[in-house]
């Protein structure tokens, strides 16, 4: 699982036009990284364990190749070594693949090819897609890629090259992503369009069973459905070039946490409509009847998107008096879920490519259940699967650890709430008072990120903690498990969310004067009770973080330090409150020395169950 690129060239290019590409990948994947390229009807392959950069040195002097494949690694079958990194080959190296994806019936595979001869030295599910496609070698490769694959289960994007037919490359996907691109300079394959940023000005994205073939600008899309992909197919690959830069921040996280007000305005202007104090959502594709139908919704995602579903369920509950809950996607799907003809279902992604969301919204799609998508990036999976949903404009994301999406992710589910809270019972004058809320809110933001010095000093404050609850209640107790996830992300230290109100119910039992507990308590419904909490915290000695807003006065006494962020509407409180989690949690990593943008053990998008 991890990021994939390809390229055919009209002419030799230097390797750097292909390495480029994989460390814009890297974001997806990095534990090691491999490339494979074409000399005299042989195939070379450099690769190793670790960054894209060492991979990089470790590549001879000023090559230049016509084509080739490349790969960064994020492990699943075999450690993060020199051999399990891709690109895989067959014994004699005929055949070199790149696969994303988990090869389900590989051991069985493996059997059958071992006592064909076929003799294997690496770990990985992938080396047995190069001996499979090896054996079915009988004419041109593409045609033993189709032989082969037949056998497999599971899931693949994979890109391959055979040394008899030189600058030819072969893709192939089912449930892994792959896009096709053309440029000035050749074709492209990857499995995001951010490699060929400034390189592809076309692309056309893969679906389950196509299989592409390119070799220079020449290129066929064999659809599964029958038939070659058509003009209409292509679309313009609209990713800005500056979309890798950091824009002089030290980490893409914090430049995408400082992004937030701007980000946001993205996802609710033209959409809140002041004068009838309600949202509008073009993409959903519902007539108004639909909307009051729905007597249940439920939000599926992963990670922070689940985060922001939870957020969200309670927004749309409160606003639209609709039964909402978030689930994790892969409980649900393998939960034997109930879907109802009046549920409305909400596959909720970032990156509209996570297997476990996709896997999730199938399951409800095949029960007959309605699907729609709240995804970022634009032409994802998700978004062509569901057909409808909100997009939430947030930009491209590169960190690992999300933030930018989560707020507007959270908002995109606000406007939803508010859509449909304004069909119900939600009066005209409280849906303007919400929408002048929501307005203030990128300026409310940017005051917050404007105490980042402060953030810092309470960070150091905190540094040498390896313990920490985050607690909240309310709205606030979704904002506490996200702010104990970026810290668990991102610091590497032990950090659980929880609801203030049930830490009494046994995880008091840890409070000691080592053991910190971040309180999320802002001025609202909930206060006085969530006061309560951290005074039961505070008898027990346990250091504590304050971040609320409006007066200190009875949290003085109660707080090692305080962050007091500036107030809003209850229901928007997390928009602010977030963004303070984020921040504590990016200084802390940051005052620790820890590789914020490529944490251990993680990927953003992970396209494997
Ligand atoms: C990975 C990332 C998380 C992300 C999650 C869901 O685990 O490391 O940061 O929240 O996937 O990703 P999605 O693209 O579906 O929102």
């Amino acid at each position: 699982m991890c990021g994939i690129i390809g390229f055919s060239g009209v002419r030799k290019v230097p390797a750097s036009l292909i390495m480029e590409g994989l460390k814009r990948l890297e974001y997806r994947g990095y534990d090691s990284a491999g490339i494979a390229w074409q000399v005299h009807s042989k195939i070379r392959i450099r690769k190793c364990a670790g960054k894209v950069d060492k991979l990089w040195e470790a590549l001879p002097a000023n090559l230049e190749l016509r084509s080739g494949i490349a790969h960064t690694r994020w492990a699943t079958h075999g450690a993060p070594t020199d051999t399990n990194a891709h690109p895989h080959t067959d014994s004699p190296q005929r055949i070199a693949v790149v696969h994303n994806g988990v090869i389900d019936n590989y051991r069985a595979l493996k059997r059958m090819l071992e006592s064909n001869g076929h003799r294997f030295t690496t770990e990985t599910d992938t080396e047995v897609l190069a001996h499979l496609i090896a054996e079915q070698l009988n004419g041109s490769i593409e045609e033993a890629i189709c032989r082969a694959l037949r056998e497999v289960e599971g899931t693949y994007g994979i890109a391959v090259i055979h040394a008899g037919e030189p600058d030819k490359i072969v893709a192939a996907r089912r449930g892994s992503p792959l896009i096709v691109g053309i440029g000035e300079e050749g074709s492209f394959i990857a499995s995001d369009a951010v490699a060929m940023v400034g390189r592809a000005e076309r692309i056309v994205h893969l679906e389950d069973g196509d299989i592409a073939v390119i070799s220079g600008k020449d290129h066929e899309i064999r659809r599964a459905s029958g038939g070659i992909a058509t003009i209409s197919d292509w679309s313009r690959l609209d990713i800005p070039p500056t979309v890798a830069d950091k824009a002089g921040y030290p980490h893409y996280m914090l430049k995408e946490i400082m992004e937030q007000p701007e980000a946001l305005e993205d996802c609710f202007r033209g959409r809140v409509q002041r004068e009838f104090g309600t949202a509008r959502l073009g993409g959903l594709n519902m007539m108004p009847r639909d909307f009051l139908e729905i007597d249940r919704v439920r939000l599926l995602g992963c990670g922070t998107s689940y985060m922001a579903s939870c957020v969200g369920a309670r927004m749309i509950s409160d606003l639209a008096r609709i039964e909402t809950t978030a689930e994790y996607a892969p409980e649900h799907r393998h939960s034997n879920p109930i879907v109802r003809k009046s549920a409305l279902f909400f596959a909720v992604s970032q990156s509209g490519e996570t297997t476990d969301t996709i896997m999730a919204l199938r399951e409800v799609m095949r029960k007959g259940g309605k699907v729609l998508g709240i995804v970022n990036r634009v032409a994802s999976t998700i978004a062509r699967e569901t057909g409808a949903g909100i997009y939430v404009h947030a930009g491209f994301e590169y960190a690992v650890a999300s933030t930018k999406t989560m707020l507007n992710t959270m908002m995109g589910l606000f406007l939803f709430g508010l859509l449909v809270g304004r069909m119900r019972d939600l009066s005209l004058a409280r849906g303007r008072e919400l929408i002048d809320a929501v307005s203030e809110l990128p300026d409310k933001i940017r005051q917050i990120l404007a105490m980042r010095d402060e953030f810092r000093s309470v960070a150091e404050h905190f540094s040498g903690s390896e313990n920490f609850y985050f607690l909240g209640r309310g709205y606030s107790y979704p904002v506490a498990m996200e702010g104990a996830l970026k810290l668990k992300e991102i610091a590497y230290v032990h950090a659980e969310g929880y609801s203030a109100a049930e830490m009494k119910h046994g995880p008091i039992a840890l409070i000691d004067e080592t053991f910190a507990s971040v309180f999320v308590i802002p001025r609202d419904s909930v206060y006085e009770r969530t006061l309560t909490n951290l005074q039961e915290i505070r008898a027990r000695k346990g250091p504590v973080l304050t971040i609320t807003t409006g007066e200190t006065d009875d949290l003085e006494s109660l707080s090692d330090r305080i962050l007091v962020l500036p107030q809003t509407d209850e229901i928007l409180l997390p928009f602010l409150t977030t963004v303070a989690v984020q921040l504590f949690a990016y200084e802390f990593a940051a005052q620790r020395g820890c590789p914020i943008d490529q944490p251990k053990n993680l990927a953003k998008s992970v396209t494997v169950e």
